[in-house]
């Protein structure tokens, strides 16, 4: 369990327990919020990187901020998703980087996480970015799925972003 996990919650609490990291809370992303999101994507790449004796300090710090973006992205059935989503796609990894330089120190390694996450747009060059950014596809993949489902069964309205 994620918030049992002494190592990984005295790395995080200072970026979760932020005001404006809170913010993600309230921003939609796939099936769930921004914020469940990143703590998923930062718990399940730490597990990985410490079990293989890599920097899984600034694995947790970068993954817990690689969608750091604080806007909200509405998604309907229409023409201008497709640029919409191409635009945010290319640029929320810089945008999240620029918030969260603002509020955070970060080191090299911890920028290119977040800067390289949405590879082929961006690239990871460390272990570290390559774990982030395999995490963070292979948890969107069940997201997408449970919000199709959800959209099926009619549980929530399609693609619907707030
Ligand atoms: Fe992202
Ligand atoms: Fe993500």
């Amino acid at each position: 369990m994620l918030y049992l996990d002494s190592k990984f919650m005295e790395v995080a609490l200072p970026i979760i327990e932020h005001k404006e990291y809170q913010q993600m809370r309230y921003i939609k992303h796939h099936d769930e919020s921004v914020f469940e999101h990143s703590m998923k994507v930062a718990y399940r790449a730490y597990q990985i990187a410490y079990k293989r004796n890599l920097d899984w300090k600034s694995t947790i710090r970068g993954a817990l901020l690689h969608d750091f973006f604080l806007y909200k992205f509405k998604k309907c059935f229409s023409l201008r998703i497709i640029t919409d989503s191409i635009k945010h796609t290319i640029v929320h990894p810089i945008i999240a980087f620029e918030n969260a330089v603002k509020y955070f120190e970060l080191n090299k390694k911890e920028e290119n996480i977040i800067k390289g996450h949405m590879f082929p747009f961006g690239f990871p060059k460390s272990r570290e970015a390559w774990i982030v950014s395999f995490v963070d596809k292979y948890i969107a993949v069940f997201e997408y799925s449970s919000n199709f489902k959800k959209m099926l069964f009619g549980k929530q309205p399609a693609f619907q972003s707030e």
